[in-house]
């Protein structure tokens, strides 16, 4: 009886309620055989009455044991069952799966990653800063002159300007992170500044109030114009292909000196002249330049033992060479089927 009773247990272990068709029947079935009125509890006990005394306290401990076995397995599949009987009822299991459209990163988030990682491989960090500044940061300590027009209230959205107090702006440009940079680390210094910036302009095609920048500044002992230039060379290949060419003209950045401003040749054309170029078969890319004396000395670092080089370019600009583009303010109108198009370039 004892060894009987073993066996049961481990039947009733081993049973699962998936081998059942009708679960709810065989729940039922499983229900009877076990604890029903002729059922093999029932028939169990009446042999255990018959038992001499002295077996009878063991054999109660096991039988009781087979009974909690047999309700606990009952309780729990009467439960699932239920259960899944309201699942059916609420959803329809047959359905079709709704696969809903993966979202994507957005072009000008891959463009600027990808700046970032060009320069990361020269060994360029990234620096985040406030889109709020004050003048110092914004335009004194980058040496623009007191009535430079930069500072006039048609280019720059101020946030205070009021007589006797320090002028707070949204940022005109990333190169305000050059002075937070230099203000607070020793050269060497390499990073780059990638965020948004914000200008007082009529929104068009080719114009926008809000567009995003990557900075980059190099800072250290006996840095030349010619590293500029490698530099230059390095990432206009990087970006736009190792048959890319670089031109620079020169150009006035109040923050560097000498300043140029970088062309590289037209990706489209391939420099013969086109309507992108406008027949040049040069596109204009970015601004850069030695850093300014004045700067450094600024921001607390000694011009006559260091020396750098800093570059700003456009976002847009970069995304709408790079992908064509051709208005500007498809970027923020978040038009799915513009959007799209950009799925499978991350
Ligand atoms: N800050 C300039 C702008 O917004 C871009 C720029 C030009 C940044 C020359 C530089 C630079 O660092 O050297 O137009």
């Amino acid at each position: 009886m004892k060894s009987q009773i073993a066996q049961y247990i481990e039947e009733i272990k081993a049973a699962r309620i998936e081998d059942f068709k009708d679960r709810a029947a065989g729940v039922e079935q499983f229900r009877v055989r076990f604890l029903g009125r002729k059922g093999i509890l029932a028939d169990l006990f009446e042999q255990f009455k018959s038992l001499p005394n002295d077996q009878k306290k063991e054999m109660g401990v096991a039988l009781n044991q087979l009974k909690t076995a047999a309700q606990a397995k009952i309780e729990e599949w009467k439960n699932f069952v239920e259960q899944s009987a309201e699942l059916n009822d609420t959803h329809d299991l047959t359905m079709p799966a709704d696969f809903s459209q993966r979202g994507s990163r957005h072009v000008l988030s891959v463009t600027m990653n990808e700046i970032a990682e060009i320069f990361a491989r020269i060994g360029f960090t990234v620096e985040e800063s406030v889109e709020i500044e004050d003048d110092w940061h914004l335009f004194s300590a980058l040496n623009f002159p007191p009535d430079h027009p930069a500072r006039d209230m048609q280019d720059t959205f101020f946030v205070q300007k009021e007589e006797g107090k320090t002028d707070i702006a949204l940022r005109t440009h990333t190169s305000s992170v050059q002075v937070r940079v230099m203000e607070t680390h020793k050269p060497p210094i390499r990073i780059i500044a990638p965020g948004r910036v914000f200008r007082n302009e009529a929104i068009s095609a080719r114009a926008h109030c809000i567009f995003h920048q990557v900075e980059a500044l190099y800072v250290d002992k006996k840095v030349t114009f010619a590293d500029l230039k490698q530099t230059l060379l390095y990432f206009a290949k990087e970006m736009f292909g190792e048959q890319t060419q670089i031109r620079l003209r020169p150009s006035y950045f109040p923050f560097t000196e000498p300043s140029a401003e970088m062309d590289i040749s037209c990706n489209i054309c391939g420099g013969k002249g086109c309507n992108i170029c406008k027949g040049t078969g040069w596109l204009e890319i970015l601004g850069c330049g030695m850093v300014d004396p004045n700067v450094l000395e600024a921001c607390g670092i000694d011009s006559k033992e260091y020396s750098g080089f800093a570059l700003g370019m456009g976002v847009e600009r970069m995304a709408m060479l790079k992908y064509q583009i051709r208005d500007l303010r498809l970027y923020f109108e978040n038009d799915l089927r513009f959007l799209h198009q950009f799925d499978n370039i991350i």
